[in-house]
C-alpha cells in the first residue's frame, strides 16, 4: 500500500528545532509528531495531546534513542548481500535491556533461500538468549517511501509479541512509527496453539 496518505507533518526527522525542558540532563528536547500515542516504553514522554495520530513532545533521551536505532539500521544496510535483487535492507532490533542487534538481507544463488534483514536481526538476538524486544528499525534505499516489512517478517516479529514498535525509515533518517499489531492485525501467534479445539489429535495420528 505504501505511505501516500501520511502527511509530512506526521513524520519524524532526525534533527529539528528544539524546545527546552527543565530537568533533562540534555540541553534540549526535540519536538516531533508521531502517528501513535500508546505503548511507548523507550524513555520519558512529557506531553501527549489528542488521540490517534496525536502530536507528542518527546524527551531528548527517547528521541535520541529512536534516532540511534534508525541510524544503526542504516549502517546495517551497508552490509546487505543482495547481488540478485540489488535491494539493500538493514534492521536494528532493540532488546528489553537496551542491547541492539543488527541485521541485513542475505540473498543466495538459490533465490528462495534469501533471508530478510529483520529476520536476521531477530534470529541473532534469539540465538543469544533474547526474546523480549522493545523496537525494531528498518532501513532501505527507497527515497520516496518508508520501507515496509514483508509479511513473513511481520509474522516473525509477532512471534515475540504484538505491542512493540516498528520504525519504518527512509535514507534521510526520517521514520514512521507503528506497532507489530498495526502491521499485522488479527494475527495468529503462539497463544493460539494452546486454545480449545474441536478436535484433539491423539498420539499416532
Ligand atoms: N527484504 C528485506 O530484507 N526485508 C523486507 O522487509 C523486505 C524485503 C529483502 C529481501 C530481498 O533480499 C530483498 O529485500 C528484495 O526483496
Amino acid at each position: 500500500m505504501g505511505w501516500p496518505h501520511i502527511p509530512e507533518s506526521l513524520y519524524c526527522w532526525p534533527s529539528t528545532t528544539h524546545t527546552h525542558t527543565s530537568t533533562d540532563t540534555c540541553a534540549h528536547t526535540h519536538t516531533h509528531t508521531h502517528i501513535r500515542t500508546q505503548g511507548m516504553d523507550m524513555g520519558d514522554t512529557q506531553i501527549i495531546v489528542g488521540e490517534d495520530r496525536a502530536a507528542r513532545i518527546l524527551s531528548c533521551s527517547l528521541q535520541e534513542g529512536i534516532n540511534g536505532l534508525v541510524s544503526k539500521s542504516l549502517e546495517a544496510k551497508e552490509f546487505a548481500y543482495c547481488p540478485y535483487s540489488k535491494f539493500r535492507v538493514g534492521a536494528a532490533l532493540l532488546a528489553h535491556d537496551g542491547t541492539i542487534f543488527t541485521g541485513c538481507n542475505v540473498e543466495n544463488a538459490c533465490y528462495n533461500l534469501g533471508v530478510c534483514a529483520e529476520r536476521n536481526a531477530i534470529s541473532k538476538a534469539v540465538s543469544e538468549g533474547y526474546r523480549t524486544f522493545k523496537a525494531i528499525a528498518i532501513a532501505s534505499d527507497l527515497n520516496e517511501q518508508f520501507i515496509s516489512p514483508c509479511g513473513g517478517c511481520r509474522q516473525f516479529m509477532r512471534e515475540f509479541g504484538t505491542h512493540w514498535k516498528v520504525f519504518l525509515s527512509k535514507p534521510d533518517g526520517s521514520y514512521v512509527e507503528m506497532t507489530v499489531d498495526e502491521l499485522l492485525p488479527v494475527s495468529f501467534g503462539p497463544e493460539d496453539l494452546k486454545k480449545k479445539k474441536v478436535f484433539t489429535i491423539q498420539n499416532g495420528y
